[in-house]
């Protein structure tokens, strides 16, 4: 059946829909629903593999018992495993400050301190948590650090120990000198890092039925962060109300910072710490010991990567460059904007990749918000845009800055000049649609979603976006799916 040998073919064929409806039913990633094109050119790669052309026949393989080992590798194309160490800062400067302190201390009394990394996909993720556990209270024995995947193939990986570079991108050097041994173009964690971390294959479905015993028991802290956007609403309300049973009264979920808030605060309460927000059991005695945290009614929303927001927010940056009206754009009654979608392509006098200067300078602006300098931050971020004016880069870092001191509206017009300088930034139209949402605008919000989902779909998976601090477009796109399907009701 040569036929088959075409992507754009195989997913017409009747065994397709089966195929599809068995890995989402077995996985939860709801996010293939309407991806056949991208599904059939997973599955084309492994029918080649195998030398298989019919596709009942596959699907029958990767059922059966024999066949696990062809479904695991389907499994690790088609389940997203993009990690890194210390991904999202702010999370570990939280967990660091505000939530391990007090959780080693109730573990001293309790016995062992538990930790599970949900979906942890090359480990990355549990061995960021061995490594600031070592560090933090390096005396601390009884610990269990639980790292569990769907994916066989990359739990192998976890187990090895050995990281890519790009695995590593963003650790500081003293931590890479200090915690890796340097092989090649690999990097192995040390020894006293690996021990004290286990790894287990689980389907987190399987969560749904069963004890909390066959879960791992209860635990101080779960990390589920970047999984569950793949799957559908519901799917992922049930495994937030299972993962909430998993937790000790008093324990925390961190999840990824593109999950959605608002859902996750009906389970569990979300609680400020350290500039980022996490979410906590509060049954009785042990809970409430932190402030809990007010979803916002408009525009400041959580922060999406910066820790340490400070109690009042600095002044507006002295003095912006005046961008003219984008083209698409414009201002309707309360100031309101409507009527944009993807702008032609600017014709900016300069090409800014030419008069970008001092990139360092916005890295150092990265730091001072890291550090919860806002102040510092915004001078120096308004200080790199009147050097590099047709820099995208500067305004949008400008505009998650003023976000996360509450002006919205300045926040949504420095993204306004992002989609100007380069309409193809799709975390821009992505943040302008959450925005618009945010103040009850759906139909502007639709456009904008939808301009970042044009855009994320455009690119080969796995591309990491401008400004996104390691999202990629896969993640965004499973992100913009879900706020589509929330607005379109
Ligand atoms: C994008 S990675 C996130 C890794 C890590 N948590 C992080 O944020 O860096 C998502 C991981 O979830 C895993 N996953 C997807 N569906 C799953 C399921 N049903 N059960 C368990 N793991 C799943 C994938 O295999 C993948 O390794």
């Amino acid at each position: 059946m040569a036929h088959l040998s075409e992507p754009a073919l195989l997913h017409r064929s009747p065994a397709f829909q089966a195929l599809k409806t068995y890995l989402i039913e077995l996985t939860g990633l709801g996010y293939y629903h309407d991806k056949d094109g991208t599904l059939a050119l997973h599955v084309q790669r492994h029918l080649t593999r195998l030398n298989i052309s019919n596709l009942a026949q596959y699907l029958d393989l990767i059922r059966s018992p024999e066949g696990q080992e062809d479904l695991d590798y389907l499994l690790d194309d088609i389940a997203i495993g993009e990690t890194y160490f210390f991904r999202n800062t702010a999370q570990f400067d939280a967990l660091q400050y505000d939530i391990l302190p007090e959780r080693i201390a109730n573990a001293r009394n309790r016995g062992t301190l538990k930790i599970w990394s949900a979906g942890c996909a090359s480990g990355a993720e549990p061995y960021s948590i061995s490594i600031l556990l070592s560090r933090m209270s390096p005396a601390l024995k009884a610990i269990d650090i639980l790292g569990t995947d769907i994916c066989g193939r990359r739990l192998k990986r976890a187990r090895s120990a050995v990281f890519s570079e790009w695995e590593l991108r963003g650790l500081p050097d003293e931590l890479r000198r200090d915690c890796f041994t340097r092989q090649g173009k690999l990097w192995n964690l040390n020894a006293q890092f690996v021990r004290g971390v286990t790894f287990r294959q689980q389907n987190l479905m399987d969560i749904l039925t069963g004890p909390a015993e066959d879960a791992g028991g209860q635990f101080d802290i779960i990390l589920c962060r970047n999984v569950l956007i793949y799957f559908d609403m519901d799917l992922m309300r049930r495994i937030l109300a299972r993962l909430r049973d998993l937790l000790v009264d008093g324990g925390w979920l961190l999840v990824g910072h593109s999950e959605p808030f608002l859902e996750i605060a009906h389970f569990l309460t979300p609680v400020s710490v350290s500039g980022t927000t996490a979410y906590r059991r509060c049954d009785g005695a042990d809970g409430e010991t932190l402030s809990t945290f007010t979803p916002p009614l408009v525009w400041t929303a959580p922060p999406v990567n910066f820790p340490g927001v400070p109690s009042a927010p600095p002044p507006p940056p002295a003095m912006l460059p005046n961008f003219p009206e984008t083209p698409g754009f414009s201002v309707g009654a309360n100031n309101a904007p409507v009527n944009y979608e993807i702008p032609p392509p600017p014709e900016p006098a300069v090409d800014p990749r030419t008069q970008v200067k001092g990139r360092d300078a916005l890295d150092e602006v990265h730091k001072l918000a890291d550090a919860g300098d806002w102040r510092k931050a915004m001078d120096s971020c308004t200080a790199y845009i009147a050097d590099n004016q047709l820099d995208p880069a500067g305004h949008f870092l400008l505009a998650l800055i003023l976000e996360h001191q509450g002006q919205g509206a300045a926040a949504f017009e420095a993204l306004k000049r992002v989609v100007y300088l380069d309409r193809g930034h799709a975390l821009a139209h992505f943040h302008l649609g959450r925005m618009h949402a945010m103040t009850g605008d759906a139909k502007q919000a639709k456009r904008s979603f939808s301009n970042a989902r044009d855009l994320v779909s455009r690119m080969p998976l796995g591309t990491p976006l401008a400004g996104g601090d390691g999202l990629v477009n896969d993640e965004l796109g499973t992100l913009v799916h879900q706020h589509l399907a929330r607005l379109e009701g």
